[in-house]
C-alpha cells in the first residue's frame, strides 16, 4: 500500500495531508524517517510513527474503554462531552463508534470499533451478547428481587416481560446482573419495574470480555481479540 494511503487510512488526515506529514520529516516507517509518500509499504506487523508517536497498522480499530461517569455515547452530545474525546484523533478520525450504548452516568466497560459489521454482530439482539452490570441500589433488596428479575419484567412499551439471563445479590444494595438485550435504560428500568432503583450503574464485563482491573477510569485499551 502507498504510504500515504496507509496514513490516511489510519486516520492521519486527507491524502494530502498525509503527504504533507511525510514530506515535513514527522512520519517514519519500521524505524526509519519516511521521505517519499508514494512508497508502497507492506501494511503486515508494520509499526509506525507519527510525531514521535507509536502506531500498529490494523485495518479496524477495536478497542475498550473504561467509560467513567458523565460522558455521553454519541458522536453528537447534548449535555456531556462524548466518550469519542477519551480517544486520540486518528482513532476518532477513522470513524471509530461505540458499540451499543452506556448512559452519561453509568460506568465501565465500552467496546468501540470502525468495523461496521463487528459493531452490527456485538450489538445485534440476535446474537445476544450477555453483558454484565453491578448495579448500586436505593433500597435494601432480598432474594425477591432477583426471583423477580430472573423471572421476568414488563416494561412499558415492550411487548412482553424481560427477564434477566443471571442476577447475584452480593450485599443488601449491590446487584450483579446479566442481559442479553441492550434495550434503553434496560438495567435501570428492569430495577424499578421489580420494586427497588439504580443509584449507581457500572458495566463489568461484555460476553467474556472482563474490564481489566488496570484499566483506570478514561482510559482505553486496544483489543485483539472478539468477545464471545
Ligand atoms: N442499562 C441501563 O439502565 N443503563 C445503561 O447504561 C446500561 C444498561
Amino acid at each position: 500500500m502507498q504510504l500515504d494511503r496507509l496514513l490516511q487510512s489510519q486516520g492521519f488526515g486527507s491524502r494530502r495531508q498525509c503527504r504533507a506529514l511525510v514530506f515535513s520529516g514527522r512520519v517514519s516507517v519500521r524505524g526509519v524517517a519516511a521521505e517519499d509518500p508514494s512508497a508502497a509499504i507492506a501494511p503486515e506487523d508494520l509499526v509506525f510513527a507519527v510525531d514521535g508517536e507509536t502506531w500498529r497498522y490494523t485495518e479496524y480499530a477495536t478497542l475498550m474503554l473504561h467509560k467513567p461517569a458523565g460522558y455521553e455515547c454519541s458522536r453528537a452530545p447534548q449535555h456531556h462531552a462524548s466518550v469519542l474525546e477519551l480517544l486520540p484523533v486518528p482513532l476518532r478520525a477513522r470513524g471509530v463508534q461505540p458499540v451499543g450504548r452506556l448512559d452519561q452516568d453509568t460506568t465501565g466497560l465500552l467496546l468501540l470499533t470502525d468495523d461496521g459489521a463487528l459493531n452490527h454482530r456485538l450489538s445485534s439482539p440476535r446474537h445476544a451478547v450477555p453483558k454484565t452490570y453491578l448495579a448500586t441500589l436505593k433500597h435494601t433488596a432480598d432474594g425477591t428481587l432477583c426471583e423477580r428479575l430472573l423471572g421476568g419484567v414488563q416494561l412499558h412499551d415492550e411487548p412482553a416481560p424481560i427477564a434477566a439471563l443471571r442476577c447475584e445479590l452480593l450485599a443488601d444494595t449491590t446487584l450483579r446482573i446479566v442481559i442479553c438485550e441492550g434495550k434503553y435504560h434496560q438495567v435501570k428500568r428492569m430495577v424499578a419495574a421489580a420494586g427497588n432503583r439504580v443509584e449507581a450503574l457500572h458495566r463489568e464485563a461484555v460476553g467474556d470480555l472482563v474490564l481489566p482491573p488496570d484499566l483506570a477510569p478514561g482510559q482505553w485499551r486496544w483489543l485483539h481479540g472478539v468477545p464471545g
